[in-house]
């Protein structure tokens, strides 16, 4: 069975299935509304329900408060349709940026590698390019039928292939089950995307802040890549790029030597290792501490951060500290995906 959908302030109608989330449906249909974990933790796709009737389906009941439900509010990427149903979204898309739809991909893996203890680097040749933002995600389907979020490492216009940093967690069904046992090149693997609402804003004139922890680097190294591909393209990039990439042993640096060189041939690239178990470059200590120290005042930059929760709330904190506000910072909390 399926429902009609009306996504106001738009007035735009569309079918979703009884057993499809409203925001699965919308994305698939160039509707987009803002979202993040798609499991109905983190609050970012609540929208009204003007009418008709829904199942609110599996949302947290931090992300979607009692009196919240009572005001007819729902999350969409859990709730589905029972009826034809109303809702009014926040669909604004900012000037200068496209999004666009999401959509099921196949491909074939053409690499997998070790790059770090417990990291590997999974590059899927797609049968079909994708298009995306710098920062997006994807959804990694599983042997089993479920799915796994992860960041698209490598840049847009590559759009052939996806690159992917994976890390491994003990008994996690996608990581220690599959990616880590069993999966090889030349496997063939489907997935969906892009997701999200974490991609780099081409059009900030500012220096940027690339801040990440672990696998968390991904979507980073994607903006990274695109302003590398912006500055061949136009001869220049006049903004300063600092990344800082958090790890807890110098060995789960992964890709250390490719930034080194880097920021040796292009003079506004600045790589920063924040290792926080041992001595490093004299320095030793988490993201947010290190960039306290290096940044007693941020404003004037714009900030990209993505990485486990704790990571993403301090370092946040340290840059309002250093006077950089919320408009100038972007976020993406990362749970290591089982
Ligand atoms: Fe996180 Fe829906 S609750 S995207």
């Amino acid at each position: 069975t399926t429902h009609t959908i009306t996504v106001e302030p738009l007035g735009t109608e569309l079918q979703c299935r009884e057993d499809q989330s409203i925001l699965d449906a919308c994305l698939r249909n160039g509707v987009w509304l803002p979202h993040a974990c798609t499991h109905g933790t983190c609050g970012t796709c609540k929208a009204q329900v003007l009418d008709g009737d829904i199942d609110l389906g599996d949302a947290s009941p931090y992300a979607l408060l009692e009196s919240e439900r009572d005001d007819g509010a729902a999350l969409m990427c859990v709730a589905t349709p029972r009826d034809d149903v109303v809702i009014e979204g926040d669909v604004d898309i900012e000037d200068g940026i496209t999004m666009y739809p999401v959509r099921d991909f196949s491909g074939t893996v053409a690499a997998l590698d070790e790059i770090a203890p417990g990291v590997r680097r999974l590059v899927i040749d797609l049968d079909e390019p994708m298009e995306f933002n710098a920062g997006q995600y994807v959804q990694l389907n599983l042997p089993d039928g479920d799915n796994r979020p992860y960041s698209i490492a490598n840049a847009p216009h590559e759009t052939g292939r996806i690159e992917l940093h994976i890390k491994r967690t003990e008994n996690g069904v996608a990581t220690a089950g599959w990616v880590f046992d069993g999966l090889a090149a030349g496997d063939e693997v489907t997935l969906s995307g892009p997701y999200g609402k974490f991609y780099f804003r081409p059009g900030r004139e500012k220096p940027v802040l690339l801040l990440g922890s672990g696998t968390g680097l991904a979507p980073l190294v994607s903006i990274l890549k695109t302003i590398m591909a912006i500055e061949d393209e136009e001869g220049e990039w006049e903004h300063e790029v600092v990344m800082y990439h958090g790890v807890a042993t110098s060995a789960d640096l992964y890709d250390r030597e490719w930034f080194e060189a880097l920021a040796g041939e292009r003079d506004w690239f600045t790589y920063r290792p924040a290792v926080s178990r041992e001595q490093f470059d004299g320095r030793q200590g988490r993201v947010p501490a290190l960039l306290a120290q290096d940044y007693p005042r941020a404003g004037g930059n714009v900030a990209y951060i993505c990485g486990n929760p704790a990571m993403v709330e301090d370092t946040m904190r340290a840059l309002m500290k250093a006077r950089l506000f919320p408009r100038d910072i972007y976020r993406e909390d990362f749970f290591d995906a089982a």
